[in-house]
């Protein structure tokens, strides 16, 4: 997959991929991941990016020009363009699982007050990673690029996303635990080092339902 982010702050990429499993992904050629700055693409001789809204009020917003210029001309047919803002749809696992099947993401970083209204018709997703306001869509490109490549076949072992919280059976991860099996007088349950694992797969969905009980009713609905 090859995935595009378009922003003014490049810089605010830079190590976030070199690490851990996104680092190794790219090595794999899973991923290729582009930091592109729309800067580059304005035609003002400053090099501007915002201006002033129409009709008054505080702070610039971002010109339609350098954000359609670029898109325009990296898009292709197996694109698909996703615009980060607070008010898109929330982000869910289920939409990692499907934009991890896209062949090429462009995603395009909001910034300042806001975008020109006319930057949503290149969109063909407007995604918010929560309700609350961010400096901009770089925080939440790097949500995105994180959910996403961890599910793209191969990178990491598909047993553990099955396992994870909030898969179609929307329940969250049961307690795991790992050595010592006691510290500071708290015991790993015993039935974890029984041996037995038709018992620890009952106690895992038990556990597992209990907690989405207690801590996200919600998602039991
Ligand atoms: N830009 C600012 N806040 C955001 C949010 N919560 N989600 C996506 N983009 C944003």
């Amino acid at each position: 997959m090859k995935i595009d982010i378009l922003t003014i702050f490049p810089n605010m990429f830079n190590n976030i991929f070199n690490e851990s499993i996104i680092k190794r992904a790219i090595d794999a050629n899973k991923v290729e991941i582009n930091i592109i700055d729309f800067r580059e693409y304005s035609k003002d001789s400053h090099k501007k990016v915002d201006d002033t809204p129409y009709g008054g009020g505080a702070g610039m917003v971002l010109t339609p020009q350098p954000i359609f210029d670029c898109v325009e001309s990296i898009r292709t047919k197996d694109s698909k363009v996703i615009l980060l803002t607070p008010d898109g749809i929330q982000f869910k696992q289920r939409i990692a699982y499907d934009l991890a099947k896209e062949k090429h993401l462009i995603i395009i970083c909001g910034h300042y007050e806001g975008f020109d209204e006319r930057i949503r018709t290149l969109a063909d997703m407007e995604i918010s990673i929560g309700d609350y306001v961010l400096t901009g869509g770089e925080i939440p490109a790097m949500v995105l690029v994180d959910s996403i490549t961890r599910l793209i076949p191969g990178v990491i072992n598909e047993q553990s996303h099955l396992d994870d919280s909030f898969n179609d059976n929307y329940l969250l991860d049961y307690p795991t635990y790992t050595k010592p099996r006691v510290y500071k007088g708290m015991e790993v349950p015993e039935v974890l080092t029984s041996g037995d694992h038709a018992k620890i797969k009952a106690w895992r969905e038990e556990q597992s339902i209990k907690r989405t009980k207690e801590r996200r009713p919600d998602l039991l609905k």
